[in-house]
């Protein structure tokens, strides 16, 4: 392959007279820190670039308002807990857990209480989900926006929860025949409420008290938040403190005013909890740019869908005119990230580049255009439409729009 022949002639060049092998470094000299210098370890001081970013203009106050995953600057499926993205309508609420407490009530047999001692005591799961924020890519509704996939798809965050599973506490509580939705109640000051049909809460929702092997972040949710697999951010609640058992939804703000779409006609979508199958190159894109030149080239980038799991992602250089399928790699979970790379060979040409993934329930990721002729203009939710990023011959990358 030409792409591999250019890599190796250039790696061989170096070899001769490059005074990263022919000086002695420092690192090399002196001994470094001792084990104990960072009881708790933080990243290299060069990879000090990445960090979750906020757009300023996006908000009126930093309480109520949104940072954005380094998605361009990370591998694999999992997300590291520092820069997953934040979303919080009131701040981040700062709790006590041995003040914390969770309260089942409504059409329950028994009212209860739970301490965090209390609900340790259940069995515990521990799986891997994205959450996604129904907002993202939501500025992209009318065409290309934000200059960078960390900014147009950054909304989303992968961990392995380790929990309990809702259904055991409500069985625990005896949930009355006519119990057919439950509310989930967060102790923040946005107090965020979201009913959920009791179906969703027995089948796979859990009430999570580690992420990535540790507590949960305060930004997070810490000491428990509801994991709502595969649905919209919103119902996540964080700093869970109560699930009340109804018969019917509440129609809370965050499921009226908010959280709905408006359609052409004039009416709005309610209720609309799946994150449909989308996807996204990470990698290039505008803030990761080419900077090697021509020939042997990486791809790389995530794809995701509500309905389970992601079986094929397809990418296309010409702005989805031809498209060739890419190779998915690590595991492959209901409900979490896959990543996936394409391989070739770049001749320094311009590209459109596009990917587009399929989910298990056969659901195929829509261009931007098939998502407006059903959905119109005024959305911001949901917008799950096939990315197009302009590489230019210089290797520089730009958020454009092909539809
Ligand atoms: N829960 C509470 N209590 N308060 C909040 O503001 N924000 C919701 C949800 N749960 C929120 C909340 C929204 S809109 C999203 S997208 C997710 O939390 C974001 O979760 P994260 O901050 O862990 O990324
Ligand atoms: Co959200």
């Amino acid at each position: 392959m030409a792409g591999g022949a250019t890599l190796a002639a250039a790696a061989t060049a170096r070899a001769a007279g490059d005074p990263a092998i022919t000086e002695v470094q420092d690192w090399n000299r002196y001994l470094g820190d001792g084990v104990d210098a960072a009881p708790y370890g933080q990243p290299s001081e060069f990879e000090a670039h990445v960090v979750r970013r906020d757009v300023p203009w996006l908000t009126a106050d930093p309480v109520s308002s949104i940072n954005f995953t380094p998605l361009h600057d990370l591998d694999g499926i999992i997300t590291p807990n520092g820069v997953c993205f934040e979303r919080h309508h009131g701040g981040t609420a700062i709790i006590d857990p041995a003040e914390h407490r969770l309260m089942i009530n409504g059409l329950v047999d028994k009212q209860l209480v739970f301490t965090m001692d209390d609900l340790k005591r259940f069995p515990r799961e521990n799986r891997v989900y994205f959450l996604e924020c129904a907002a993202n890519s939501g500025m992209e509704w009318r065409g290309a926006q934000l200059n960078g996939c960390q900014f147009t798809h950054g909304m989303v965050h992968c961990v392995v929860y380790t929990g309990v599973p809702l259904k055991y506490l409500l069985e625990e509580a005896g949930v009355k025949t006519n119990g057919k939705w439950v509310l989930a109640e967060g102790a923040d000051a946005a107090a965020m409420t979201r009913s959920i049909p009791m179906e969703k809460a027995l089948e796979d929702c859990l009430v999570a008290f580690k992420m990535n092997g540790e507590a949960l972040r305060p930004e997070q949710g810490y000491p428990i938040r509801l994991c709502v697999p595969g649905w919209e951010g919103n119902m996540w609640v964080k700093w869970l403190r109560r699930i009340e058992v109804g018969d019917e939804p509440w129609a809370q703000r965050e499921e009226t005013s908010k959280y709905t779409d408006l359609l052409p006609d004039g009416t709005a979508r309610r209720h609309t909890w799946v994150m449909d199958v989308k996807s996204v190159i990470t990698s290039p894109s505008p803030q990761a740019p080419i900077t090697h030149g021509r020939g042997r080239t990486v791809i790389s980038g995530l794809a995701w869908s509500g309905n389970g799991k992601v079986t094929r992602v397809d990418v296309s250089l010409d702005g989805g005119r031809n498209w060739q399928t890419a190779r998915l790699d690590g595991p492959s979970l209901s409900k979490a990230l896959h990543r996936f790379y394409f391989d070739f060979d770049w001749d320094g040409s311009p590209l459109l580049i596009q990917s587009r993934a399929m989910d298990e329930a056969g659901f195929i990721q829509p261009t931007k255009n098939e998502l407006r002729a059903v959905r119109g203009t005024n959305s911001i939710y949901h917008n799950n439409g096939i990315q197009t990023w302009h590489v230019k011959g210089d290797g520089v990358v730009e958020n454009v729009e092909v539809s």
